[in-house]
């Protein structure tokens, strides 16, 4: 299986996983000749599927969550985020059933580095992106050996992060291309304002309910509302910011195009010690798939192959099918473990996306 932009889909290919739309199934998994979806999947939206094709045979892609509970957590979420606009007032027990089934996964799948298959359309990033932000989240606390109790404290709080949204205009949140000051000073308050929605609800713990006021604030005091600094901030703030701005800079948003694991990673590690706690970062590393199974890189001698598998305490050394040789020629795919062949690097991941400018214009609103 891998990840293919829609435009990539040939007739060959297989879907691999479930395809939702506004909580609704669209395409099973399993459907074959694919391109016959292309206008329906680029009509709702969706700019990647992973697939199965003669290329990706046996290449799994293991997942923190499964796609099902993944859909019923955003579905549950999307309904506790409009009841609160229809009633102010936020009821939260639907939501711990759900996040209860998301630890319960999280800490099943403890010996596999993941990255999160999650496809959606831009419209729904919001719930996506909070069910992301939780489980990253998770990952890290998992990593700290948090109890049970701290992992549900940090996944009901990470995971309404940003239900000051529901009151930020959506023209302003769904902006396309750069936003005017006074826009993102408007984007700034969902912080303080998801606070206030959330110290009305006495089944939350306080720190939990901090996550949505201090999710931007950053270890050096550059970040907001309130310009806190790192011995402010509970490990709750700072973890949800690590998952936060690493789900952002790995998503596709209405301003800019997904980053590869990669270089989000790379981002992490260039601002451990301002932005970001370095134990934190570390941490969060050891947890997911630097280059996931399924994505596309390049390597050191031309070449260019789709990730087969992890090498387990090595993330910069996987094992990877080769599919063009150094002039680009499709050749008969093989397979090379970069352990072994220690002369390989990886020099370039997720080719076909992101670029520089779309990178400048993505950071100044993380
Ligand atoms: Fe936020």
């Amino acid at each position: 299986m891998r990840l293919v932009s829609v435009d990539m889909i040939t007739p060959d290919m297989t879907l691999a996983f479930p395809v939702y739309c506004k909580d609704a199934l669209v395409i099973n998994a399993g459907k074959d000749n694919m391109s016959r979806y292309i206008p329906n999947l680029i009509n709702m939206g969706i700019q990647y599927v992973y697939v199965e094709d003669g290329l990706s045979e046996g290449i799994e892609i293991p997942d923190a969550i499964t796609v099902k509970t993944r859909h019923n957590c955003k579905h549950v979420l999307r309904n506790t985020m409009q009841e609160y606009v229809e009633s102010s007032d936020v009821k939260l027990y639907h939501l711990s059933d759900s996040i209860e089934n998301v630890i319960n996964e999280v800490l099943e799948n403890k010996d596999i580095q993941v990255s999160l298959n999650d496809i959606g359309t831009l419209d729904e990033h919001t719930y996506l992106h909070s069910v992301n932000v939780s489980v990253y989240s998770l990952l890290i606390g998992r990593g700290l050996n948090y109890s049970r109790k701290k992992l549900e404290e940090l996944a009901m709080g990470t995971m309404l992060h940003d239900i000051g949204k529901t009151m930020i205009e959506p023209s302003i949140q769904f902006k396309e291309g750069k936003l005017t000051n006074q826009e993102y000073e408007q984007i700034k308050k969902h912080a303080e304002i998801g606070y206030y929605i959330l110290s009305k609800s006495s089944k939350l713990p306080e720190a939990a309910k901090k996550i949505a006021l201090n999710h931007h604030e950053r270890l050096d005091g550059s970040g907001y509302p309130k310009k806190k600094e790192g011995i402010e901030l509970h490990e709750y703030d700072r973890i949800a910011a690590i998952a936060d701005v690493y789900d952002a800079l790995t998503s596709d948003r209405c301003y800019k195009k997904k980053w590869s694991a990669a270089e989000a990673v790379n981002f992490l590690i260039e601002n451990s010690g301002t932005m970001f706690s370095p134990e934190l970062v570390q941490v969060f590393i050891q947890q997911i798939a630097i280059f996931p199974n399924g994505s596309l890189v390049s390597l050191s001698d031309g070449s260019i192959g789709i990730i087969k598998d992890q090498n387990r305490h090595v993330p910069l050394r996987p094992i990877v099918r080769i599919i063009r040789d150094a002039e680009g020629m499709e050749i008969t795919p093989y397979e090379v473990d970069l352990m072994k062949v220690l002369s390989l690097t990886i020099t370039d991941s997720q080719l076909e996306i992101g670029n520089q400018t779309e990178k400048r214009v993505e950071v100044e609103y993380l």
